[in-house]
């Protein structure tokens, strides 16, 4: 059977899956995982502390703006992000995006409902992004704008401060920025080696940045409280979950109309 892509090789979107325990993924994905798996056992708290954060931002974005643009979606979990923004705004237009077909195909057939879509795009062209989007999100209104655990696929040359500066000068005031990102600071000498070794070896590897480069992504807007921090200390509920040894810190900042 051809599946239209390519299943040899590992991909962000099926190890991510597989870790969260999901089971659209496939051999190359699983073996890649078992190998993160095993010199990081603590991934999956990890993974699950991530996904947490989003359903806890997207809810907290979903109260106050009626779109939601999801850039690096990843196959949806449940609750998945329509679901989440639903709950709270059942008219909300959630719009995911990925560059894998995998998410693609399995989003179309997961998410259903009124003003849902799953539409292909890589976060590296914001601008091809917005002008995509065009006509399904009205970017003269406020919209949330989610980039959780996509912009450490971004390398330092295709710059994830170009990419997110692109999307913030198109959002109108009152907009959300919404995202997550893993960093080396505050993680033990022994993890960051055996994490290095493997992430030498993943077909997209993950670029652990600075604290302070990290918050920078932020620039220009207003961050909500309490500002970037570890996911699971983002307005924590009683799942938040413990801070493992590799950190992902993520934050949600206002877009106002006089910060430049
Ligand atoms: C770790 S998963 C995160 C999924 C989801 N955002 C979450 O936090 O639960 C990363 C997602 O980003 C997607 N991704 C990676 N690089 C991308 C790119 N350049 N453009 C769009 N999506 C990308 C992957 O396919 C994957 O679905």
């Amino acid at each position: 059977m051809t599946t239209g892509f390519d299943t040899s090789k590992p991909s962000p979107a099926r190890i991510y899956d597989y870790i969260l325990g999901g089971k659209d993924n496939f051999a190359a994905d699983r073996a890649y995982a078992d190998q993160v798996m095993q010199v990081f056992p603590e991934g999956s708290q990890l993974a699950w502390a991530n996904r947490r954060f989003m359903w806890r931002s997207v809810r907290f974005c979903a109260e106050q703006v009626g779109q939601i643009v999801d850039i690096g979606t990843g196959i949806p979990t449940v609750p998945n992000v329509a679901e989440v923004a639903a709950k709270v705004n059942p008219d909300a237009v959630v719009v995911g995006v990925d560059n894998d077909p995998v998410v693609l195909s399995h989003g179309r057939a997961l998410l259903r409902g009124e003003g849902v879509r799953i539409v292909p795009g890589d976060v590296r062209e914001p601008e091809r992004i917005i002008a995509d989007l065009d006509g399904v999100v009205d970017w003269s209104k406020p919209v949330a704008l989610v980039l959780i655990a996509v912009l450490h696929f971004v390398s330092d040359e295709e710059d994830p401060h170009r990419v997110v500066a692109a999307f913030r000068e198109r959002l109108a005031p009152g907009s959300l920025l919404v995202a997550s990102h893993a960093t080396f600071e505050g993680v033990s000498g022994p993890t960051l080696e055996r994490i290095g070794n493997v992430n030498a070896k993943a077909p997209v590897p993950l670029r652990l940045r600075p604290v302070a480069e990290i918050e920078s992504l932020f620039a220009g807007t207003e961050l909500v409280e309490p500002g970037v921090v570890d996911v699971n200390l983002w307005h924590p509920d009683e799942e938040s979950g413990p801070r493992v040894d590799l950190r992902v810190l993520g934050g949600v900042a206002r877009i106002s109309r006089n910060i430049t």
